[in-house]
């Protein structure tokens, strides 16, 4: 009998959390549609109340995105749960989500709140999302440094009110496999009813997806897990990590089953990588470029005679295979958008007409375009907001990359075009120096990195920023093209965007309560 276990993705909610993280919702409506071509059993899709974005991301993947279980986190307060059903209703399957801090520390400085009062939120909190939906899970943060009995008391309290999950929550990374899957075991003995236990593992120790899997072995029938181990702080369980053990080492997790499509995992993996703005460590388990890679001698001669002697995972079992040449200079749009949807990609409207305008334009500097060039194409129009509060017309730049080089900038927002020339310290600081005077935005570069998609000299590259503002705002900007100095600069741009669309973000949202 194969016993299976329900993979619960967060990347749009606790992965979102990742500092510099700032999704919109078309942005967040791609990745679901992509988790659910993955096939995950849920997708966590928000936090309602924190923000009228957050809810209308949360209502837009709920009404379109099929497959999966849509859910979205909520506090006990009952208008809180009233509006995350709200978010959620036009679901064709739907979860509430609810959670509430349970251990000393949290209780008495976050909460300031009794133990008492923690039971009674539990209570009123799950009950009224029972009267929503039959299916309800509940958290009590900071479970492994809350007191055994008082987690006991507050998951059977959830239960008798009508939690359909109890999720564990190891909120800081705290946890130790052996310890955490005793906790596991003990929870599943001690509590009576119908439920199923989940795990959700944060990454601070490095043993998220250890924790996650002791959990497994101790019963636990849900993981909790973020594409690229995305999430708070250090992270999050990694989605492909658990489920490619659960997968490969299958004698141990006897009878447990995931229904992930596993060659989807690389494709998310670049997806969320890109939209996010969060690149994949090259040697990352499962999805970084170079986890198929040999350098040593010894190694590189073994497996060209068989694969098996040093790879335990086969590359194109998660869809980490060479690109294909698809198309090029003569293909026409219809075979653009063809190709586009044979992928998997959903692009539309003027979306894709922008799309394709880019193909045509790199079609005439590249012989051969391929799918990785093709995913970089659509996911870069995914992000391009038609409100993107400024916009690059012209870039120009002259001298060394190295040394005194100039740049000159036209940038446009809200119909009022901007030119600016500055210097700097090779072509790329003198084109962060012309666009911060001619956005008026002072952000500090804090790291850039380019990645070629393809080999050649004419490959496509992705370029990645993250800028700091004088506040301390933390965002990342992307932008591809085979000209690096040209990626760099409409990264940087895109940064820019990105802190304009945050600050007004966080004026609306109400970061204190955020999880
Ligand atoms: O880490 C955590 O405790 C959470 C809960 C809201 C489940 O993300
Ligand atoms: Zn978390």
């Amino acid at each position: 009998m194969q016993e299976k276990i329900i993979i619960f993705d967060t990347t749009l909610r606790d992965g979102e959390q990742s500092p510099g993280i700032s999704l919109d919702a078309a942005e967040k409506l791609e990745i679901a549609e992509q988790l659910a071509r993955l096939n995950v059993d849920y997708i966590e899709a928000g936090f309602p109340v924190a923000s009228q974005g957050d809810f209308e991301a949360v209502a837009a993947i709920a009404r379109s995105v099929q497959g999966p279980t849509i859910a979205a986190l909520s506090r006990t307060h009952l208008s809180d749960v009233d509006r995350c059903w709200e978010a959620l209703r036009d679901a064709d399957k739907a979860r509430i989500h609810v959670f509430i801090s349970t251990s000393p520390s949290h209780m008495e400085h976050m909460l300031k709140m009794s133990p008492s009062q923690v039971l009674a939120e539990t209570k009123a909190g799950v009950s009224r999302a029972r009267e929503h939906t039959a299916d309800v899970e509940f958290s009590p943060q900071d479970a492994t440094r809350t007191p055994y009995d008082f987690m006991l008391e507050v998951l059977q309290c959830a239960v008798d009110a009508g939690a359909t999950t109890l999720n564990i929550p190891d909120t800081v990374g705290y946890g130790i496999p052996w310890e955490f899957g005793d906790l596991i075991a003990n929870i599943s003995k001690e509590i009576h009813g119908e439920y199923i236990i989940s795990t959700h593992c944060h990454n601070d120790l490095g043993l998220a997806t250890a924790n996650s899997l002791a959990g497994v072995q101790n019963g636990a029938r849900q993981v909790e897990v973020c594409i690229n181990g995305l999430g708070e702080r250090a992270g999050n369980a990694a989605l492909e990590e658990v489920v490619m053990a659960l997968t490969i080492r299958s004698d141990i997790f006897a009878n447990a089953t995931t229904q992930i499509k596993t060659e989807e995992l690389a494709r998310t993996s670049r997806l969320v990588s890109r939209l996010t703005g969060y690149p994949v460590q090259y040697n990352k388990s499962v999805v970084g470029r170079n986890a198929f890679a040999h350098e040593s001698g010894i190694h590189q001669h073994g497996v060209l005679s068989n694969r098996s002697t040093y790879e335990i995972i086969a590359a194109e079992s998660v869809g980490q295979t060479a690109s294909q040449i698809v198309l090029g200079k003569h293909s026409g749009r219809h075979a653009f958008s063809d190709t586009v949807a044979k992928m998997g990609l959903t692009i539309q409207g003027d979306a894709l007409n922008a799309a394709f305008q880019r193909f045509k334009d790199l079609a005439d500097r590249k012989v051969e375009i391929t799918e990785a060039d093709i995913e970089a194409i659509v996911t870069e129009e995914v992000g391009v907001h038609e409100d993107s509060f400024f916009q690059l017309d012209n870039l120009a730049v002259s001298g060394s990359s190295t040394d005194l080089a100039t740049a000159t900038v036209t940038v446009t927002s809200q119909h009022q075009s901007v030119t600016t020339t500055a210097t700097g310290n090779g072509m790329l600081d003198a084109a962060a120096q012309a666009l911060s005077e001619a956005t008026k935005l002072e952000a500090r570069l804090t790291s850039l990195s380019i990645t070629a998609l393809t080999g050649g000299v004419d490959a496509v590259g992705t370029a990645v920023v993250q800028l700091e503002s004088s506040t301390g705002l933390k965002v990342s900007g992307r932008a591809i093209s085979t000209d690096v100095v040209e990626a760099a600069a409409k990264a940087y741009l895109d940064g820019l965007n990105r802190l304009v669309r945050m600050r007004t973000r966080l004026e609306q949202r109400d970061v204190s309560i955020t999880p």
